[in-house]
């Protein structure tokens, strides 16, 4: 049986901040800190979305940039990754998907499944 690493990150942990359904609004993000990794969970096209909050570019963190239909857009120099899957939508640049994690709400509650 696999390991289960499925985190609620509203579980009161030292290294997780709180995070409720509610507090992500359609077309709002917010990242969070679990362990080493840093992730970006958003709401967009009222679909939930986590992804790894370091821009394949130049490693910018996706905080303020533009959400619309389940498409990020990287605030510093624009590219824009397909949240569902991670690929950047500007295939010439040749820029790495980025890291997605399976997220779902239970109870009120985000769900982020760090497994690799
Ligand atoms: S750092 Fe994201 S597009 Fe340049």
């Amino acid at each position: 049986m696999p390991a289960v690493r499925a985190i609620p990150i509203t579980m009161n942990m030292s290294d997780i901040p709180p995070l409720a359904s509610a507090d992500l609004a359609e077309g709002h993000g917010v990242a969070v800190q679990i362990r080493e990794q840093s992730v970006f969970v958003c709401r967009s096209g009222g679909q939930l979305y986590a992804v790894a909050n370091r821009c394949p570019h130049a490693s910018s963190r996706f905080e303020g940039g533009k959400l619309r239909d389940g498409v990020i857009t990287c605030p510093l120099h624009g590219a824009k990754f397909r949240l569902s899957t991670g690929e950047c939508l500007y295939r010439s640049l040749g820029y790495a998907p980025l890291r997605t994690f399976p997220v779902r709400e239970v109870d009120g509650k985000v769900l982020i499944d760090l497994s690799p």
